[in-house]
């Protein structure tokens, strides 16, 4: 079968290979793969700087973000049908089996020594065939199936709003009005969707004009869109509840805390590159403790956030009918695989790579 191959830790080493086909063992599933999203990661395991193939592969099949029709049920694997319109989750425990791991939060792994498709230590999906534990896949309602890609980035943003809802509704009484999403990528469209569907009031900022397919994107939700191009971050005045960041960028990163309000809440999802800054640290230090703000991390999603956001998708796709589809803006197919992981246009937004 065809698989997307890279050597970890070589630019250039893309290659579209001939592979052997899996073999599902006891508990897993063989699936069928129909598409599989590209995002930033992806790109960063393409020209080096990140990944790692599975234990004496020389290779790794890239690809975490899928979808996938059930082609044979392994051996002892209970709840799936041959043709289920699925989605399998990115990481799988580690060897320790850490209290969080045992607890099926290896988004929450305490040895970082877990697994991810695709990106560490195992086997991803942009493959004809793959196969996976059947306990950390969710299958998906046919109404899905040209959108369904889009789970896994819709999960990082499930984890990173849940979360902040959690913290906040632990530590005092919390009745958030207003959001403040960075960035217009998937992830940040993804994310003003979200908050919108949970009744809150967005504003979604980028650097693309207002006029962009992304701006028209994000406020076809009825978020407001603003183009830091026109209104610097730094010119804001208004301060926010919740604070989304999906920009990856550090000296954005740095801006979000200003713009946490009282008792704010700034959720961060980037990989941010290193930056030695000037930033004030005494200031950001002090703004943190007298605003009473949390500033947090989220990395991963595990299964209940795969579950929420099958639910949340369908509820996406139908009050704000076709903003999913408009979000997968390049499909290409596999004869043309190299498209898929070359620069794209100003107004690209998801590229799909179609089985
Ligand atoms: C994936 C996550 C993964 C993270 C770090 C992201 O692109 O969506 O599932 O945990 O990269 O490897």
């Amino acid at each position: 079968m065809k698989a997307i191959t890279v050597t970890p830790g070589a630019s250039g080493s893309l290659a579209l290979k001939e592979v052997e086909e899996p073999v599902p063992k006891r508990g897993e599933l063989l699936l069928r793969v129909l598409r599989v999203g590209v995002c930033g990661t992806d790109m960063d395991i393409v020209s080096g700087f990140y990944g790692q193939a599975p234990a004496g592969s020389p290779y790794l099949i890239i690809g975490h973000e899928s979808l996938s029709r059930v082609e044979r049920v392994g051996p002892g694997t209970r709840g799936f049908e041959e043709g289920d319109l699925v989605v399998p989750t990115v990481r799988r425990k580690c060897p320790e089996d850490c209290l969080n791991c045992r607890a099926g939060e290896s988004d929450m792994c305490l040895t970082g020594h877990y697994r991810e498709h695709g990106i560490k230590g195992l086997h991803g999906f942009a493959s004809e065939l793959s196969i996976t534990d059947s306990s950390f896949v969710v299958k998906l309602p046919e109404a899905l199936s040209e959108v369904g890609v889009l789970l896994e980035p819709l999960t990082i943003v499930e984890k990173g709003v849940g979360q902040a809802f959690l913290i906040q509704e632990a530590r005092m009484k919390w009745k958030p009005k207003t959001a403040l999403v960075l960035g217009s990528g998937p992830v940040g469209l993804l994310a003003t969707a979200l908050l919108r569907l949970r009744g809150l009031q967005v504003t979604t900022v980028a650097r693309k004009p207002s006029d962009s397919l992304k701006a028209k994107l994000a406020s076809l939700t009825g978020a407001s869109y603003v183009d830091v191009g026109e209104t610097p971050l730094s010119s804001m005045e208004d301060r926010f509840d919740l604070v989304f960041e999906a920009t990856g960028s550090t000296s954005v990163a740095l801006e979000a805390q200003n713009l946490s309000g009282t008792n704010g809440v700034v959720s961060f999802v980037g990989i941010y590159r290193s930056q030695a800054g000037t930033e004030d640290a005494g200031k950001v230090f002090t703004n943190l403790v007298l605003g009473n703000r949390v500033y947090f991390g989220s990395v991963n999603a595990n299964l209940s956030y795969f579950r929420e956001g099958v639910a949340d998708l369908a509820r996406i796709e139908k009050r704000f009918q076709g903003l999913l589809g408009r979000i997968i803006t390049d499909k290409v197919p596999l004869s043309k695989w190299e498209e898929a992981y070359s620069p794209k246009s100003g107004d690209a937004v998801k590229t799909v790579l179609q089985f």
